[in-house]
């Protein structure tokens, strides 16, 4: 018995030796430390020798068993090593070729155009602040200085929603000055908050209308504010967007909420200020209405208008991407042609 088990042994070395694959390694190792191998079998058996044997033959059948097992792993991992550096240098990566591009998406262009001018006014020390677009008409018109039944409220047409509170009605915000009446409602002086957003109006699209498109709306509310400090923070703005060379012109205008009102125009990049289709031969395009925050307004939002000052202006947005690039059609931006969007 323990000359076949010194047997058993120099056979599964020397085999074990001549293996050179992982497959092979599995076989031998079902052959020689399987259930059914021979040395598995002789320690089952152990239990029928007398037992001066039994003593020998167990050691010698665990030896050899403790054995194989430490031979196999051995091979075991000689092999998987051996395995991977033939893998590795069969296949050798080139870290110089350049990258596969993977399609990532893009800022639309009227995002960034908001982004753009978003961080002009933060710069400027302004801070940014959000409101619904789902609005209560009293924040869109009554708070604004736009009683129900004046006339102003037929010229931004309304997509109603019907839902109501009290005495307040839900309405798709008409401008995004909605979000200054909520901050003169909620803000201490001093206050310098731009909004940046979707506005929507009933009105037939065409390639210059849409009835939902985007708005910046800015205000300042501080003691001693002054009709220089909305005409500075304007001219900065338009300087830094348009450049140092665009003229700039400022006229009077009517809007409820501010008094007095203005608008802004910057003079036509197409032709300069002498007159064509673009800016309707006017050599002027309008870009923004602002003023000084009426006091009603004020004074409705718990801010005392005997001491502070206030301006507010709003910008606009579709426009000024298509001056920029030479857009004619605003709906451009919103019919989802990749191949449109992606020029920006
Ligand atoms: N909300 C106005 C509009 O949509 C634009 C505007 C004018 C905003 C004057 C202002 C302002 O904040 O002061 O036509």
């Amino acid at each position: 018995m323990q000359s076949q088990l010194e047997t058993l042994k120099s056979q599964a070395l020397t085999e074990l030796a001549g293996i050179t694959d992982i497959k092979e390694l599995e076989s031998w190792r079902v052959r020689y430390l399987g259930k059914k191998s021979e040395l598995t079998q002789t320690l089952r058996s152990l239990a029928s020798l007398p037992v001066d044997e039994r003593k020998a033959v167990g050691a010698q059948a665990n030896e050899l068993k403790a054995l194989l097992e430490n031979s196999f792993e051995q091979r075991k991992q000689a092999l998987t090593e051996a395995h991977l550096a033939t893998v590795a240098s069969k296949e050798v990566i080139d870290i110089t070729l350049p990258g596969r591009p993977f399609p990532i998406g893009y800022l639309h262009p009227i995002t960034q155009t908001l982004d753009e001018i978003t961080d002009i006014f933060v710069s400027m020390g302004f801070q940014v602040v959000s409101g619904p677009e789902i609005e209560w008409d009293y924040y869109n018109f009554e708070a604004l200085n736009i009683p129900q039944e004046h006339p102003a409220r037929d010229t931004m047409s309304s997509y109603w929603v019907q839902v109501k509170r009290g005495d307040r009605q839900a309405l798709l915000r008409t401008h995004t000055t909605a979000v200054s009446a909520r901050v003169i409602e909620t803000m201490k002086p001093p206050i310098r908050t731009v909004t940046s957003g979707k506005i929507y109006r009933y009105e037939a699209s065409d390639a210059t209308h849409s009835t939902m498109f985007h708005q910046i709306d800015g205000l300042a509310v501080d003691e001693g504010i002054t009709m220089g400090d909305l005409k500075g923070t304007l001219y900065e703005f338009a300087r830094r967007y348009f450049g140092a060379e665009r003229k700039v012109r400022f006229r009077c205008d009517f809007f409820p909420f501010v008094e007095p009102g203005v608008e802004m125009a910057i003079a036509c990049g197409v032709c300069s200020g002498s007159g064509c289709r673009l800016c309707g031969n006017s050599g002027w395009i309008e870009i923004l209405g602002a003023g000084m925050t009426h006091p009603r307004v004020l004074e409705r939002g718990g801010i005392d208008s005997e001491v502070y000052g206030s301006f507010a202006f709003g910008i606009g947005i579709d426009r000024l991407p298509m001056l920029r690039y030479g857009i004619d059609d605003i709906r451009l931006f919103y019919n989802d042609d990749l191949r449109f969007l992606r020029q920006f």
